[in-house]
């Protein structure tokens, strides 16, 4: 019999480069999605789109204990990946408390139904370096202190320890991966990345003349979120449930990041980046850049993109995708 896993938020970036992976490796795997990403898949199942005919989708609102209940109550799987979060912490400023309500209670149902109805199934949980926040040690690993600085850390800190007190409590096997930033094509928008290397390749394209952006000071260790996922399966496969950081071991400025994405397409980044309050956090994380030695000893876990790799796959691929037809463009959008 094959090995099936769930995974919450499968249609985001890590959901849908997990669901590839986890294919690849032979799972029949089972995503949980809202009903309205059912009644829109052009628009809310876009990075899926290509694996459709391979994942189960069940409509599931992880706000609700009686819907995520229900489904667990109808299938029995190896593996349960809950990444579905409100994950932009820019936002958790302005709706704290409905972060604090999908991150926790989300976490929190998925958790308890599974003990009720499936302990065996193992749990992974989407943890944050933004859990470190005003950091308290350079580089942060799995015995750093937490200091979060955003309802968003604060709800990923809430959902480590509900982790951990299931795995201590009722001996199951529950993890948490506390995974820095991590990037890729599929980027969201709003994420400040992939809000460079699409302003970026439209200033190029002359679709659009500037880029507006908060402190471009911040520092933080940026992977590729195609090798983070990895990691996330090694985790639920070892012989005891821990915790670990995944994170490259590098740190690198927005502004960098703005200089090697605006050089990519030839231009230089001063000409174009206008400083703006409105993108400014009440509270900031200044700096983050995680020590993945534990991973790497204990997984055999290695990040294999580098940084350079990675702003230039995601320009090149902005560049493409903005330069092809309108109506194919509209297709990957959301890739
Ligand atoms: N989004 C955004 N937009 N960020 C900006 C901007 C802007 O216009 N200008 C500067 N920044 C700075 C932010 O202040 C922050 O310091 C940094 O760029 C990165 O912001 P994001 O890309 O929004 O990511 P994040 O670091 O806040 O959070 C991401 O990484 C976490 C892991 O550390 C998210 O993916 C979280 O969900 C994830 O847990």
């Amino acid at each position: 019999m094959g090995r099936k896993a769930l995974i919450s938020g499968i249609t985001g970036q890590d959901g849908s480069y997990l669901a590839e992976h986890l294919i690849e490796l032979g799972f029949e795997v089972h995503g949980l999605v809202r009903r309205v990403a059912l009644e829109q898949p052009d628009e809310r199942l876009g990075r899926l789109g290509h694996l459709l005919d391979q994942v189960k989708l069940h409509p599931c609102s992880i706000e609700s204990y009686a819907s995520v209940f229900s489904i667990l109550s109808r299938e029995r799987f190896d593996h349960c990946y809950h990444l579905a979060a409100q994950s932009f912490v820019a936002e958790s400023f302005v709706d704290g408390f409905s972060t604090m309500n999908t991150n926790t209670n989300g976490t929190h149902y998925l958790l308890a139904a599974l003990r009720e109805l499936q302990p065996g199934c193992r749990f992974y949980f989407a943890g944050s370096s933004e859990m470190f926040g005003k950091v308290q040690e350079t580089p942060q690993r799995e015995t750093t202190p937490f200091h979060p600085r955003s309802p968003y850390g604060i709800s990923k800190v809430a959902g480590y320890y509900l982790t951990m007190n299931y795995r201590e409590a009722y001996n199951m096997f529950c993890v948490s991966g506390i995974l820095f930033n991590h990037e890729s094509p599929r980027r969201g928008y709003e994420f400040v990345t992939r809000k460079i290397s699409r302003t970026a390749a439209k200033i190029k394209l002359g679709l659009a003349h500037e880029l507006r952006l908060g402190n471009l000071d911040a520092k933080r260790d940026w992977g590729h979120a195609q090798d983070y996922v990895r990691a996330m399966r090694m985790m639920l496969e070892q012989d005891t449930p821990d915790d670990y950081v995944i994170a490259t071991g590098e740190t690198h400025a927005v502004r960098e990041f703005c200089e090697r994405a605006f050089a990519e397409v030839g231009l230089d980044y001063r000409d174009y980046v206008k400083q703006d309050p409105q993108f400014y956090r009440p509270a900031e994380v200044d700096l983050l850049v995680g020590d993945a030695s534990k991973a790497r000893a204990a997984l055999g876990w290695a990040p294999v993109r580098t940084f350079p790799e990675l702003v230039r796959e995601m320009v090149q691929h902005d560049l493409e995708s903005l330069s092809r037809p309108r109506s194919s463009h509209l297709a990957s959008a959301s890739n």
